[in-house]
């Protein structure tokens, strides 16, 4: 069921090009809803769809929606319709209206909504349980955990232990490192925002991949960056166009995930990696690698070490690379430790301005992490285990059940990035969360909305709950090619956003 006629006409696709606390404009409301669920009544699958890209962060919170008159008018839907549909969105939290301001986007409280008190399946996010052993390092650490009493107990750098103990796992695969090249944070997406913030300046110019990981183009882009777009694909790079358009653009900073990549679980060739570093050299943009899969590998049959190996140092405050880690994927996210590995000044310059958001990382996580960085071999032997087994059911699953679909076999990782035989994965991710089963669509891995014909499916989740997923995606993608609610494949791909 189409929301418009006007949308079926004109083949419109909803850019992603929203800021927050901007005005949506209907076309470019209907645009992102695309098609609606048939078996339920317009309102709510309107308001459902509406609901979804609220939480997906496609609509961003603080986003002024079209008044109910316009929205009525552009999709010739009758005025009680969209009342209908606004009033549905209150009730789930998602939308507060005032009188002569209009009605403004908010984040639905927890457990509020529909679909969200159903939820069973979680195929949105990959993240993978506790790794096995941390329980007994966590046991043998408690006693120790009275020592973080002694210090003052916050400092911005992290602790001395941690920082060595990163440093030495660095210069043993290969990259001399100083403690005074590490900063400890709180995770690799507090890392990427730090350095976004802190390295770039309003309407700077920054590459990154498409498909990424969303929430690092949402810190560049917070921090005021205009995105520039190479493309990756699950059999990597085109190596030749990340070289050219860092040549021709000569971004101030490039953002890359350059082993087991999120979405696509692709590696980049030691060989590219060198040509990188040089492109990025020559343009004097800064690379900033994201290495928090890194630790990912299930079968890839080398090992290149960091990424910064590559880098030579030529600049005058140091190599250009600024890498991030983190234990969130190959130890688990509770934890949220990440670091930063760069050059000293860059570190002293990053700490200067992490004081205006937070003044370092938790004590008692760091000492818990001095151990895991130091147990970290047989630590990843057991990660690579569960990521082997499960990566072995879900593709099993999706042979049997969805044959239809192009599923990659990645060396490493978290999660397949599908291709679908028809561009439906908002419709898809729609339907599923009314069943139940959160996903993630593949639009928002890009930053127009681009990625309809692809889904990204971590396989994280316990080996039971992977079978009743893959089932119910069987069955909705079964009432999908029945009723044919396909929206149109975006295809154009703009160079600056
Ligand atoms: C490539 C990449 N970088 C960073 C992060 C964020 O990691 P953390 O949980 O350590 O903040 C993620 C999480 O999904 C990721 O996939």
């Amino acid at each position: 069921m189409q929301l418009s006629e006007e949308q079926g006409q004109s083949g419109h696709t909803g850019l992603m090009s929203t800021v927050a606390g901007a005005r949506l404009s209907a076309r470019n409301l209907v645009g992102l809803v695309g098609e609606l669920d048939p078996a339920r009544p317009v309102y709510e699958a309107l308001a459902a769809k509406i609901r979804l890209l609220i939480v997906d962060g496609r609509i961003p919170v603080g986003t002024r929606l079209p008044s109910e008159r316009e929205l009525a008018a552009h999709t010739r839907r009758s005025r009680t319709t969209i009342v209908a549909c606004y009033q549905a969105l209150r009730d789930a939290g998602c939308l507060v209206s005032r009188q002569g301001s209009g009605s403004r986007v908010v984040l639905p409280r927890a457990g509020q909504g529909d679909a969200a008190d159903r939820r069973t399946i979680d195929f949105a996010r990959a993240v993978p349980p506790p790794v096995e052993g941390l329980r007994d390092i966590l046991a043998q650490v408690g006693n120790r955990m009275v020592e973080a009493l002694d210090g003052p107990g916050f400092d911005l750098l992290g602790n001395r232990g941690l920082r060595d103990a990163i440093a030495e796992r660095y210069a043993d695969r290969g990259l001399p490192t100083t403690p005074d090249q590490i900063m400890v944070t709180m995770g690799g997406q507090h890392a990427i925002s730090l350095i976004a913030h802190t390295l770039l300046r309003r309407a700077d110019i920054a590459l990154v991949e498409a498909p990424t990981y969303p929430h690092a183009y949402d810190a560049l882009q917070r921090a005021g960056a205009r995105l520039i777009t190479t493309p990756v694909t699950t059999a990597g790079w085109d190596v030749d166009h990340l070289i050219e358009t860092m040549a021709a653009a000569r971004p101030t900073l490039a953002y890359l995930v350059p082993d087991f990549q999120n979405p696509t679980g692709a590696s980049m060739p030691p060989d590219s990696r060198g040509r990188v570093a040089d492109a990025a050299r020559r343009s004097g943009t800064i690379l900033v690698i994201d290495e928090t899969t890194a630790d990912l590998n299930i079968d890839r049959s080398w090992e290149d070490g960091p990424f910064a190996r590559h880098a030579r140092r030529s600049r005058s405050d140091g190599s250009g690379v600024i890498t991030v880690g983190s234990m969130s994927k190959s130890i688990w996210g509770g934890l949220r430790l990440g670091w930063i590995r760069a050059d000293t000044a860059t570190i002293r310059h990053l700490a200067l301005a992490r004081a205006a958001g937070d003044l370092g990382t938790p004590q008692m996580e760091q000492l818990l992490g001095e151990e895991i960085v130091r147990s970290m071999p047989e630590l990843l032997l057991r990660r690579r285990e569960l990521l082997t087994e499960h990566r072995a059911v879900l593709t099993r699953l999706l042979d049997q059940h969805l044959p239809q679909w192009t599923v990659p076999f990645p060396e490493g990782g978290l999660s397949l990035w599908v291709q679908l035989d028809k561009p439906a994965s908002s419709a898809l991710t729609s339907l599923c969360e009314a069943r139940g089963l959160a996903l993630v669509a593949g639009p928002k891995f890009s930053i127009d909305g681009a990625f309809e014909r692809h889904i990204r499916l971590p396989f994280t989740s316990p080996v039971a709950e992977l079978e009743r997923g893959v089932s119910m995606l069987a069955e909705t993608w079964e009432q999908i090619a029945v009723l044919g609610t396909a929206r149109p494949e975006i295809s154009r791909l703009p160079g600056v956003v």
